[in-house]
């Protein structure tokens, strides 16, 4: 199950999982970038339209994926938006958006698969945090709160999941390519991003690992440093 496959970091992340030889699950708002992602990775799949803001159309996705595809042992919420703006120029709408898709909307993926991962016994969590989880930038205040905050959350999951068997492992990326940047103020040299594909190859290595090890979490930047 991967959240934001329609671009960047998800669909690569989709695709990756796909030459594994998973099936996919694939959310997000627009059915057609969703449509293409499952296209191209050739896989069996389903591509679902649902804003990670609603928990409910959530939970009814994931019923419908158990039920044509089977049990989910992966989920990736890789669904995010950066709002870029001097934060009072943001407002509260700005902020409250942020917060439900960024922090409420891994929840609520989360929420909705993890009772029955926890009841098999066993399948992965991989949240996308960022390095504006540490660190602040200025016009960035409600990305950064968003990703402090899931920060925060994943870290209690992780408590919580102990002796579950699920298992959880933060992605961490700095500035990395995608369809995200078209919206954000300013001049960012995109060619020196990290490839999504390369955010993807460390969530297959992750998934690889033996049992005898937990990957906590995977921090990347671009080679030279953070834009
Ligand atoms: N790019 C970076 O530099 C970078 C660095 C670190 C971390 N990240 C994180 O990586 C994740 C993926 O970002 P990206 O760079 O791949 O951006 P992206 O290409 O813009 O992808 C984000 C995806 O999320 C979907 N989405 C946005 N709001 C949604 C909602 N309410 N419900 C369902 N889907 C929604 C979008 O599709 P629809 O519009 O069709 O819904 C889009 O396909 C985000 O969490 C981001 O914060 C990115």
């Amino acid at each position: 199950m991967v959240s934001g496959a329609g671009s960047g970091i998800g669909a690569a992340a989709a695709e990756a999982l796909a030459a594994r030889g998973h099936a996919l699950a694939l959310v997000g708002r627009r059915l057609e970038t969703l449509a293409a992602t499952l296209a191209r990775s050739g896989a069996r799949g389903l591509a679902i339209a649902a804003d990670v803001r609603d928990g409910e159309a959530l939970r009814a996705a994931a019923a419908r994926i158990e039920r044509e595809l089977g049990a989910v042992t992966v989920v990736v919420p890789a669904a995010g938006i950066a709002r870029v703006a001097p934060l009072l120029d943001l407002g509260a709408e700005g902020l409250r958006d942020s917060l439900e898709t960024n922090l409420l909307g891994v929840a609520n993926l989360v929420a909705a698969h993890l009772p029955d991962m926890v009841r098999r016994g066993r399948g992965w969590i991989v949240p996308i945090h960022s390095v504006a989880s540490r660190r602040v930038f200025p016009g960035w205040s409600a990305y950064c709160a968003s990703k402090w905050g899931l920060l925060g959350w994943v870290e209690t999951l992780r408590e919580e999941l102990q002796g579950t068997g699920v298992r959880l492992c933060a992605l961490t990326p700095g500035a990395t390519e995608s369809p995200l940047w078209d919206g954000v103020p300013g001049q960012w040299n995109r060619q020196a991003m990290i490839p999504a594909a390369e955010v993807a190859r460390a969530l297959i290595w992750a998934l690889e690992t033996g049992d005898g090890v937990d990957v906590v979490e995977i921090r990347m930047q671009p080679p030279g440093g953070n834009l």
